[in-house]
């Protein structure tokens, strides 16, 4: 208590502003801290993608958040959670980079079934799959009496057999190509899933791109391409006010329960419009009631 009380004295006596500084300054660093954010990790998130709930579309919102802390997009779907490494807004994909596939640095048994829900914007964009460490020959490979391994790509098959890594999969080096499969253009059953189990195939690469170095399976780009369909719900007011929202620097949101448009502006505030204009609708009264400290400012 008594040196509560001292720790107290000193700093009103030598900074008495100190306590009027942090009240003023903390409703200010929370209003530039707006609930949604422009980035996630090192990914430019704009619509239709968000960062949390009321952030972007309300269509994508539930499978596409940020992980808490801000470092990661995932997207969840039934059967887990899924990392994305990079979103492209011109063509609509996604890559998603599942931790059960395998790539040419590191070869895992693939735990789990990839799967996306029926009813989510995702559908399986242009990746190729690659089966490995399968029971040979692949060629006899069928899924309901059709084959699915495409023996004009067994290239691939061969190239990534020259990863060491094969040796985690109980592979030899240099194993025999008719144990993979160049499995494209890949194709989720009836619910939506990849089941490599029931191929029998121990793991899975997919390659989105071969990159300047199609022989190389180091240089290759993994992950599994994911298109997303925008729009069709949305309708064209928001798709030009959110247009507006983000040329101001904003980020578009939406407000629960109705999910009317908002556009979430860098200092904190709300807005129906664009951040140019956003102390006219009522919802800019953030700072100017609650949040300010009562008292003399010395100013
Ligand atoms: C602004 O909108 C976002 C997204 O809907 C919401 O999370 C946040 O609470 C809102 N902020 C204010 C100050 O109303």
């Amino acid at each position: 208590m008594l040196m509560e009380n001292l720790v107290s004295f000193v700093l009103q006596s030598f900074f008495p502003h100190l306590l009027l500084i942090i009240l003023f300054t903390s409703p200010l660093t929370l209003a530039s801290d707006p609930a949604c954010q422009s980035t996630c990790g090192s990914l430019q998130i704009k619509f239709p993608f968000g960062t949390g709930y009321g952030c972007g579309s309300p269509r994508f919102q539930p499978y596409v958040t940020c992980k808490p802390g801000g470092d990661q997009l995932l997207l969840t779907t039934h059967t887990g959670s899924y990392p994305v490494s990079s979103i492209s807004y011109t063509t609509s994909t996604i890559t998603i980079n599942p931790s059960d596939m395998s790539t040419c640095t590191s070869m895992h048994p693939c735990s789990s079934i990839l799967g996306l829900d029926w009813t989510s914007p995702f559908q399986l964009g242009p990746s190729t799959f690659i089966l490995v460490s399968c029971p040979p020959p692949t060629s006899s490979l069928t899924l309901k009496g059709t084959p699915i391994c495409d023996p004009s790509y067994a290239f691939l098959c061969a190239s990534i057999y020259t990863c060491p890594a094969v040796v985690s999969l109980g592979l030899p080096l240099f194993p025999p190509t008719n144990t993979c499969c160049v499995y494209s253009p890949g194709n989720l059953n009836n619910k939506g899933e990849l089941d490599l189990h029931a191929l029998k195939c121990d793991g899975y690469a997919s390659v989105v791109s071969l990159g300047d170095y199609p022989t190389d399976p180091s240089q290759w780009v993994y992950g599994v391409a994911l298109k997303y369909i925008n729009g069709v719900l949305d309708n064209n007011i928001i798709e030009t006010q959110c247009k507006a929202c983000e040329m101001s620097g904003g980020v578009c949101g939406y407000a629960p329960p109705s999910n009317s448009f908002v556009c979430v502006c860098k200092n904190g505030y709300n807005t129906t419009m664009d951040c140019y204009n956003n102390y006219g609708d009522g919802q800019g009264v953030f700072l100017s009631t609650a949040s300010l400290p009562t008292g003399d400012f010395p100013i």
